[in-house]
């Protein structure tokens, strides 16, 4: 095997990615360009994302994206070796703009094309930054996602457990829009929770008193509104400081709900690989630092190392969506032009 250019492209959320990758005969593969159009400002006036809105920008983008990324790698298309791109799960229409996109290259270009499960992407990132081998143990956490995996191959993991309703980022999202704060509403709780008072407002814990991994996060933001509107009848309006307490008391209570659930993923994985102690994160919401420290300290007290790749690379990126298909391609999985764009696509 020669070295390799592989293509990225991403669009399965809110951001239309490109990226490019190269590797070596010898050594790693590196990322020579990475490209995200975000699309929040689009979303914002709606509260959330607005699945025909997100469609339309995608289209509009991903082409775009592609020669961005193409300048800044200083790659011709010409030796681009292959293309990698999501196929899913995600909004449909924006899948299936990338998944067009990148049936085109590949067709026009005769070179291979890769269906890659998002998901896989964000779980063999510590792969391409950390150089981590199999097997590993994964939280997976962003705005629409919150599993404990064991990554065995590239297309081998199983699933330990998560979220039976929100994922946390869908959480902290709710709760900013509660309180009135910013859209992502992570960094705006975050931002919040620094300034309040983490034990004056007890939130619940929901599903710690059962066994195994799941989670649940959507009666927080119950509990939440129940507070939120006791405070405002009571006093008229939400005082500042009120809010910065609501904001620390659901930051620690999503805190303690991750910590204690990868206690124990952490306790099953290692019953089985003994040897191999590592527990990575990924996703947008492994930005927050409270979160972050909380696992950090579970890992600590069982001698496992924490490793969270860098932020551009937890949140949505196509870097990881050529990574990971770069190694299927490894393994010889090629698609064709019956590639399908999949809504749902469990790892
Ligand atoms: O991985 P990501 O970019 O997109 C997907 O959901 O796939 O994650 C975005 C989510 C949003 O819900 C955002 O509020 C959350 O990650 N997030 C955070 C923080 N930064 C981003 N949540 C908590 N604390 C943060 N600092
Ligand atoms: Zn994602």
């Amino acid at each position: 095997d020669g070295p390799l250019t592989i293509l990225g492209i991403e669009s399965s959320c809110d951001d239309t990615a490109a990226a490019i990758l190269h590797q070596p005969i010898v050594g790693d593969a590196e990322i020579l360009a990475s490209v995200v159009h975000g699309q929040t400002d689009l979303h914002a006036p709606f509260g959330g994302v607005v699945p025909e809105i997100a469609a339309r920008a995608h289209a509009e983008k991903v082409d775009l994206c592609v020669e961005e990324a193409l300048t800044a790698a200083n790659v011709s298309l010409l030796d681009v070796d292959a293309i990698a791109v999501t196929a899913g799960p995600g909004l449909i229409g924006g899948v299936i703009s990338g998944v067009m996109c990148a049936k085109g290259l590949s067709a026009s270009l005769n070179i291979p094309l890769i269906g890659v499960n998002h998901l896989a992407g964000h779980a063999l990132t510590p792969r391409l930054t950390d150089q981590v081998a199999f097997p590993y143990l994964m939280l997976l956490v962003s705005g629409g996602h919150c599993q404990f995996l064991i990554a065995h191959g590239p297309e081998y993991f199983s699933r330990l457990g998560g979220t039976i309703d929100d994922a946390p980022g869908e959480a902290f999202d709710k709760t900013a829009r509660l309180l009135g704060l910013r859209q992502p509403g992570g960094p705006a709780v975050q931002a919040e929770a620094t300034k309040g008072d983490p034990k004056r407002f007890r939130f619940p814990r929901p599903l710690l008193d059962r066994p195994g991994c799941d989670m649940s996060f959507s009666g927080l933001k119950t509990a939440l509104l129940r507070q939120r509107d006791a405070i405002i009848a009571e006093k008229g309006g939400l005082p500042v400081q009120d809010r910065a307490d609501m904001c620390a008391g659901f930051q620690a209570a999503v805190v303690d709900v991750l910590a204690e659930k990868t206690r124990r993923a952490l306790d099953i994985y290692l019953t089985e690989n003994p040897s191999e102690p590592l527990l990575a994160v990924a996703g947008g919401v492994a930005a927050n630092t409270a979160i972050r420290a909380g696992l950090e300290t579970v890992c600590t007290d069982k001698g496992v190392t924490f490793t969270a790749p860098p932020l551009a690379l937890c949140t949505d990126n196509a870097a990881m969506i050529a990574y990971a298909g770069l190694e299927r391609y490894h393994t010889g999985a090629r698609d064709g032009m019956d590639l399908s764009a999949r809504p749902r696509w469990p790892l």
